[in-house]
């Protein structure tokens, strides 16, 4: 849709900067003139996103909806891989890279699939967790050359399974966590004549830094000690397996946000490495982990949600660094894999979701009956705080009326002001609020104690998402994610929110955003038009939200469409159902037809006391039938 543009002060590149979409976007979205955001990757021709949902909801298909765009997943895996391809030649590196994907970060089919069919050309490998991931990277079809890392606790079916994928032919390499799991790999690979690969998984000293510090350091859970990893060396050297032993590991961290961090790690395992091969084992992969950051803010900061480097610059740290210790100790230089999930998944999915309704102090007020009683002095105080607001007097006047609306709970507590005046001075204090913040904006200084005011006046932005099922990380860790209304960019947004999620639980708000400078406590948004859909991106969420997701007030999975990018447009390659409620009230141990009968019954016995017709009870029974299976987010609005 085009519409005219409002304020011909307010162009594209003002709505770019506003969203700093160029700065976290690494060139897959953008702008068009006509103001609706868009996607491309691999130089083709801008799509506007809306048209993408436009086009979905026409043939029936409802939002929320996630959009992945595989060109972009795959943009990633060359773009990693290119990064360390350049490093290794400009440093004369005499080995190579090859990457493994944690599934973990995200194990949903396409995403797996994906980088498994089309990282082959690059060997990208593939790394569980658990025995379940395990048996799911078994099922995909690598590169002969393709890593299968097996990190995490292990029992021993989880050892043998590893073990027959030896016997499949596959590169799996059992990583051991901790000390004590080597004489069960020794013992299970004897029990079935399997020679193994084994990893071994160094505790760094050295830490990250951002959230995921603590998977770094004396005290991190994983790990073996220096002690450790020598009973390990000479251990495998004494059962004549010394060959078996082919790969260190360290992981420091998810989102490391501090190159310089991130080099005194590898530095530590880089040396731990040379003094392994020193000891006769058969090393040869260095495996440095994950940690590869996404700059979710664009502000190339070591902010918790950004990082102060680039890939080109983490692909350097990495080569030059482990090539130093190599050099000085004149061991051969091994195949460098790193274990990046972040940096590969993120940017290839946007959530897609419909503002359904504004509620806050700015709204346009209620009409409110005159007081037809003498007013309350404090109602009057108010009135007398409005006339004028000015720059000499506004602190005076915003304290003023913070204190009155404090008094006017009290008063009304106690029974000595009605409801109606309390809605006279709850109007003027809205009043006033907004009057300080213009005089604010004005400001080259805003004071500490004003800094709230925009969340103070911003709207409520009602949005028809969970974010306990689509953005589970905002609620469990602060992560922030570019958040961009996908049409109207031509026009200026007039209006502040702060954005609210339609599950039952006050957590489920965002009112936290990103920003170059510092966190915006409200996201500008423009003033929804009566009729007209006004659709939010929320980007960058294809790390680690589809699969931390949980269903709570039973919001279930959300629709799902997988468009690959042509110059001749987008095209739909597959369309995936969310989750309906039927599938996320199995999910809690009830069988649906079990409910069915239990409404049944209770409707039988109202229709025999003669409350309801056989034709409601009908229309009730189809009514509840249909819900079982609908979509578990608002439909018909
Ligand atoms: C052992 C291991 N490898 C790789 C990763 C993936 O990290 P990232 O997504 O930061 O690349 C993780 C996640 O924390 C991990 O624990």
């Amino acid at each position: 849709m085009t519409r005219a543009i409002l304020d011909p002060g307010f162009s594209v590149s003002d709505a770019d900067e506003l969203y700093s979409i160029r700065s976290w976007s690494n060139g897959y979205f953008g702008i068009a003139p006509a103001g609706d955001l868009t996607v491309s990757a691999r130089g083709r021709v801008p799509i506007a996103v809306r048209d993408i949902v436009d086009r979905l909801s026409n043939e029936g298909h409802q939002l929320p909806m996630v959009l992945r765009f595989p060109d972009i997943l795959e943009d990633r895996i060359d773009k990693v891989n290119e990064a360390f391809a350049a490093s290794i030649a400009e440093a004369g590196y005499s080995n190579t890279y090859q990457g493994v994907y944690p599934i973990k970060v995200n194990q949903r089919r396409v995403v797996v699939e994906t980088i498994a069919a089309y990282g082959a050309k690059w060997r990208t490998g593939l790394e569980a967790g658990s025995k379940a991931e395990l048996a799911l990277c078994l099922a995909h079809d690598t590169h002969d050359d393709a890593l299968l890392c097996c990190n995490g606790f292990k029992d021993d079916d989880f050892i043998r399974l590893a073990l027959w994928g030896r016997k499949l032919g596959r590169k799996v390499i059992i990583t051991l966590e901790k000390a004590g799991e080597l004489e069960r790999v020794l013992r299970i690979s004897k029990e079935m004549g399997v020679q193994p690969l084994l990893g071994v998984r160094f505790k760094l000293h050295a830490r990250g830094s951002g959230q995921w510090e603590a998977s770094g350091g004396d005290d991190a859970k994983f790990g073996l000690t220096a002690s450790e990893l020598i009973h390990v060396a000479e251990r495998v050297k004494a059962e004549g397996m010394a060959d078996s032993l082919v790969l260190l590991h360290c992981h420091v961290g998810s989102q490391l946000t501090d190159i310089r961090r991130i080099r005194a790690a590898i530095r530590e395992a880089a040396q731990a490495y040379v003094e392994l091969a020193e000891m006769g084992v058969g090393v040869k992969y260095l495996d440095v982990g994950g940690g590869l950051a996404v700059d979710y803010d664009g502000s190339k900061t070591t902010y918790y949600v950004s990082a102060n480097y680039n890939l080109r610059e983490y692909a350097d740290t990495v080569v030059y660094t482990i090539m130093e210790a190599c050099k000085e100790w004149e061991v051969p230089e091994p195949i460098i894999v790193t274990e990046s999930g972040r940096a590969l998944t993120a940017h290839h999915s946007v959530l897609v979701v419909p503002v359904v309704d504004a509620i806050g102090p700015m709204r346009r007020p209620v009409d409110l009956p005159p007081l037809t009683e003498e007013e309350h002095a404090l109602v009057k105080e108010m009135r007398e705080l409005e006339v004028e607001i000015t720059v000499k007097n506004y602190r005076e006047v915003y304290n003023e009326a913070v204190s009155n609306k404090e008094t006017m709970h009290s008063l009304f507590d106690l029974g000595y002001l009605s409801l109606l005046e309390r809605g006279h001075i709850e109007q003027a204090y809205n009043r006033i609020l907004a009057r300080v913040a213009k005089v604010v904006e004005q400001l080259d200084y805003v004071p500490e104690e004003f800094e709230l005011l925009p969340r103070m006046l911003a709207d409520q932005y009602v949005v028809n998402f969970s974010l306990f099922q689509s953005l589970p990380d905002h609620w469990a860790i602060n992560a922030l994610f570019p958040i961009v209304p996908l049409q109207r960019l031509n026009e200026r947004p007039r209006r502040n929110a702060t954005l609210v999620d339609i599950s039952c639980d006050s957590d489920g708000k965002i009112d936290k955003f990103i920003d170059l400078r510092d966190v915006r406590t409200a996201l500008p948004v423009h003033d929804l038009t009566p009729g007209e859909p006004y659709y939010l991106g929320i980007f960058l969420t294809g790390a680690y939200q589809d699969v931390l997701a949980n269903a709570h007030n039973l919001f279930g999975r959300v629709n799902e469409a997988h468009v690959r990018l042509t110059d001749a447009g987008p095209e739909v390659e597959l369309y995936v159902e969310g989750q309906k409620a039927r599938r996320v009230i199995q999910n809690m141990g009830y069988l649906t037809p079990e409910l069915h009968e239990a409404v049944a019954q209770q409707a039988a016995e109202v229709q025999e006391s003669g409350g309801m017709t056989e034709a409601e009870v009908a229309e009730f029974l189809e009514t509840y039938d249909r819900e079982l299976v609908g979509y578990t987010y608002l439909e018909a609005l």
